[in-house]
């Protein structure tokens, strides 16, 4: 495309580079904002015209174009055209086509760099929306399950070695409590993303007497950006919401691998429905967890697309500089990748089958109740650091032996501890474990139930 054609072609005297043309454009990826774009369009005519620049006609004339557009590419008839460069200006050009040279007067007092950075703010601000509506399912779904599985127990683990018992209802919500958090963080990030940067034009404001509380307004932002070199170069929204999504994907890829490793025959804690698994084309008797495993796999991306905006932004002088054209991929990658994990991760905590035996016969292993046999002797009198020694010693017999706990006669425990008595087996069951965990936020099943109504008015009020 010759230069003269171009938007911006007046100084030029030479054609760009084919390459260049390549390597600058942008359309092929934030034709996704395009939606956002008309209404941004829409909003700057409201205020050219209150301002007198734009007669009510022309406003009118002007509108009407763009809701036309809006309307093809609701539809998918909108043709993008590379040579363009962007969304901007492929949207001013049909425009342009469509209503003639007053299209010319649409870019008045304005720039692409306020121009994008509003429409990116719109668009995040929807999909930080729907993320929230996705962390909801995944909440509650979380908190189904929880109630489903209600008094199944398992071992818990430290260092992925079996550690004390717990309900696994307490194990789901402690997933719960992480995307709880997660779904409060993208909602306070609402807040930094409702400053609009429209009117500040390309870095210092304009000289028409736009009302930029008006144009704020009518696109559903709280306020207009207060510094015009600022507005149009800052992506920390961007930056904080590819935080945000990073600490989700860390806390889903967190959940899958523990799926995946209980739904391994060494742990054989759940099973998985087959419509969440696939196969192994060698292998045939193979059922893999690939969803999950994905999950994990695809946190990477999303830590690496905050890592590369980051290193795109440091070191920029102000105002804007076409470095930012760099946030958008990283972001859409972002989003895309995340409404999928949630999905999916929706799915698999909704269909995820424990098997009840296995988790129980586990909790049973590896004497999980010897802090139970420790706290014991603490009731008896002995002080905790010397009762650890003392049932530490019987643990070591009881391997010895070949025995659990509960199975050692009370004449062995009296070789130990004179201070145990009949009663002590009370405290060795998994059960009685769970129950003396009393306080709050432990997995003692009257705090689970607690916790499980806690969880659910909170989701009630999240609506
Ligand atoms: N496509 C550009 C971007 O995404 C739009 C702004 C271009 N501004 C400019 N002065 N070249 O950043």
């Amino acid at each position: 495309m010759a230069n003269i054609d171009k938007l911006w072609g007046g100084r030029f005297r030479e054609s760009t580079h084919a390459l260049v043309e390549k390597f600058t454009e942008s359309v092929s990826f934030d034709r996704r904002l395009a939606l956002q774009d008309i209404r941004q369009n829409l909003a700057h005519i409201e205020a050219l015209r209150e301002a007198g620049v734009l007669t009510p006609e022309e406003a009118e004339t002007l509108s009407r174009g763009l809701r036309e557009i809006e309307e093809e590419i609701r539809e998918g008839r909108f043709v993008f055209r590379r040579e363009l460069e962007d969304v901007h200006m492929n949207i001013e050009a049909a425009l342009t086509e469509r209503i003639g040279p007053l299209a010319g007067k649409l870019h008045t007092g304005r720039s692409r760099n306020d121009q994008v950075a509003t429409d990116f703010r719109l668009y995040l601000t929807e999909e930080v929306r729907s993320i929230l509506e996705l962390l909801r399912d995944l909440r509650r779904a979380l908190v189904d399950k929880a109630e489903e599985v209600f008094g199944i127990i398992l071992p818990g683990f430290t260092h992925l070695q079996h550690a004390q018992p717990v309900l696994f209802s307490h194990h789901l919500l402690a997933y719960y409590e992480m995307f709880s958090r997660d779904a409060e963080r993208f909602r306070e990030s609402l807040k930094r993303l409702a400053v609009c940067p429209l009117g500040s034009a390309a870095l210092a404001g304009t000289p028409y007497p736009l009302d930029r509380e008006l144009t704020a307004r009518l696109l559903g932002f709280e306020r207009p950006a207060p510094n015009s070199l600022d507005a149009v170069s800052d992506r920390d929204f961007a930056l904080e919401f590819l935080f945000n999504a990073a600490l989700t994907m860390m806390h889903l890829s967190r959940l899958s691998e523990e799926l995946i490793l209980w739904m391994s025959p060494e742990f054989g804690f759940i099973d998985l429905p087959d419509a969440l698994c696939t196969g192994s084309s060698i292998m045939p008797q193979k059922k893999n967890p690939d969803v999950a495993e994905l999950i994990r796999g695809k946190t990477g991306r999303v830590y690496g697309n905050l890592v590369a905006l980051l290193t795109v932004m440091k070191g920029l002088p102000l105002a804007y500089n076409r470095d930012l054209q760099e946030d958008k991929e990283p972001v859409f990658d972002t989003v895309d990748t995340l409404k999928s994990c949630l999905e999916l991760s929706v799915l698999m905590v909704e269909g995820l089958h424990p098997r009840v035996d296995r988790m129980r016969t586990a909790a049973e292993e590896g004497y999980t109740t010897a802090t139970d046999l420790a706290d014991y002797l603490v009731m008896k009198g002995l002080p905790f650091r010397e009762s650890h020694h003392v049932a530490g010693r019987i643990v070591a017999y009881a391997e010895e032996k070949g025995l659990k706990l509960w199975e050692i006669p009370l004449s062995d425990f009296r070789r130990f501890s004179e201070l145990i008595e009949e009663d002590v087996y009370e405290w060795l069951t998994v059960e009685g474990s769970v129950a003396r965990r009393r306080t709050f936020g432990g997995t003692a099943p009257e705090r689970v139930r607690e916790a499980l109504k806690r969880a659910r008015q909170a989701l009630e009020e999240d609506r």
